[in-house]
């Protein structure tokens, strides 16, 4: 079976966490988010998979290679510019066989291809759209369907007062090779916004494949938290890559270091080559980078630090991302929902205020308040 992947958008929601590392590449438990989906899919027999890149196409091509290593064959398509979901998938279809998968790129979830697959043959459908239900569905594409799934109505990013049901478009589609008849070649066209209200207008089966799997769009901050909290306390981690499919107390790699007096309290991942100094305090769910060194009587309460993060004596991070290389000085504190770009330097004794976002190389000299 094939799949397109769609992982050629900014990530803009996701600055700065995306100004330097392409949103398929930000690290999921310490390995690039696109590994997991990769292994997953592979799960169910999908080994060749077209990945349609624009935006920093190398640093993908330079981890994946070509596919070998994860166990999969791995194509790339570039665009030059962005052509649209559907564009990018009519740019790669000389590589595509009559039946496919199409998967946006920034989607994490274990629903179950097969009987997708199969609910699309039973149907006689000609493209099939998972949905999964959310709380707040303005941020997605809202499906209307009939009783038997026939989609009758697309609603992209709708107000609340459009808003007639809580199933959304998973951004998982299966498709037969025949409806990208209608999309144009080199200029942007979209699956949700152009192709699929097309088909529906023209009476072309579209079916909603309907699901209560676990599944999440890493596209914002705090979903990408909150994935970092659901799979450390297990939930969806059937769809995780390799050893970090863990939900111990405490799981660490390779050749770090913690002190003895150090408190940690689980769920706590510590990747390869870090130190946990003397009193350290470490509150899960939280996932620690690796290269990290944590110096004596820091207190990290459910934070996601990603590589070499130095956090100086007695500082404190609170419920927030913090990217490579950052250096966070001693007594300062990182406060809840900030997302700290990479490089940045927080002087000592200074406090980086609630949801907070800090620009990528940034030095942090004065306090806002004082700690
Ligand atoms: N190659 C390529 N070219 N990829 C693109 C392009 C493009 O021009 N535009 C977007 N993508 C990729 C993004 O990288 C991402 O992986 C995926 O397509 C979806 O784009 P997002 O920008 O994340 O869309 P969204 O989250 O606002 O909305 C989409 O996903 C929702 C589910 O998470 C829509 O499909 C909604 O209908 C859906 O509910
Ligand atoms: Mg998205």
């Amino acid at each position: 079976m094939q799949a397109v992947v769609l992982v050629g958008g900014e990530g803009t929601r996701l600055r700065p966490l995306t100004c330097s590392t392409v949103k398929a590449m930000v690290p999921v438990l310490n390995k690039p988010f696109l590994e997991h989906m990769v292994a997953y899919l592979r799960s169910y027999g999908v080994d060749d998979i077209i990945l349609a890149l624009c935006y920093l196409p190398d640093q993908i091509e330079t981890y994946f290679e070509d596919g070998s290593r994860f166990g999969v064959r791995l194509t790339y398509v570039v665009e030059k510019s962005p052509l649209g979901t559907a564009g990018a998938v009519k740019n790669a279809e000389g590589h595509l066989g009559n039946r496919f998968l199409v998967f946006n790129g920034d989607i994490f979830t274990d629903i179950d291809l097969g009987a997708m697959l199969h609910f699309h043959r039973e149907r006689k459908a000609r493209a099939t759209i998972a949905l999964t239900p959310v709380d707040d569905p303005t941020s997605y594409g809202v499906i209307e369907t009939e009783a038997n799934g026939r989609v009758k109505r697309f609603l992209e990013k709708p107000s609340w007062d459009e808003v007639t049901t809580n199933l959304i478009n998973a951004g998982i589609y299966v498709v037969d090779r025949e409806v990208l008849q209608d999309v144009p070649e080199g200029s942007p066209f979209m699956f949700e916004r152009h192709l699929f209200p097309g088909l529906l207008a023209n009476g072309v089966p579209v079916y909603g494949y309907s699901s209560g799997a676990y599944w999440i769009d890493i596209g914002a901050p705090d979903k990408y938290m909150q994935l970092h909290s659901d799979l450390l306390q297990g939930k969806g981690s059937r769809a995780t890559a390799g050893e970090s499919a863990h939900a111990q107390p405490m799981y660490q790699t390779g050749n770090s270091v913690t002190h003895p007096t150090a408190a940690i309290e689980g769920p706590v991942i510590i990747a390869n080559a870090c130190t946990i100094g003397a009193g350290v305090s470490i509150q899960g769910p939280a996932c620690i980078g690796e290269g990290c060194t944590i110096l004596d009587g820091a207190v990290v309460d459910r934070a996601v630090l990603w590589r070499d993060v130095r956090v100086g004596q007695q500082a404190t991070l609170r419920s927030c991302i913090v990217g490579d290389g950052c250096r966070i000085g001693d007594r300062s504190c990182v406060d809840r929902g900030s997302v700290v770009g990479d490089r940045v330097v927080v002087n000592q004794g200074c406090h980086v205020g609630c949801y907070s976002k800090i620009w990528p190389g940034t030095e942090i000299r004065s306090t806002h308040p004082p700690v």
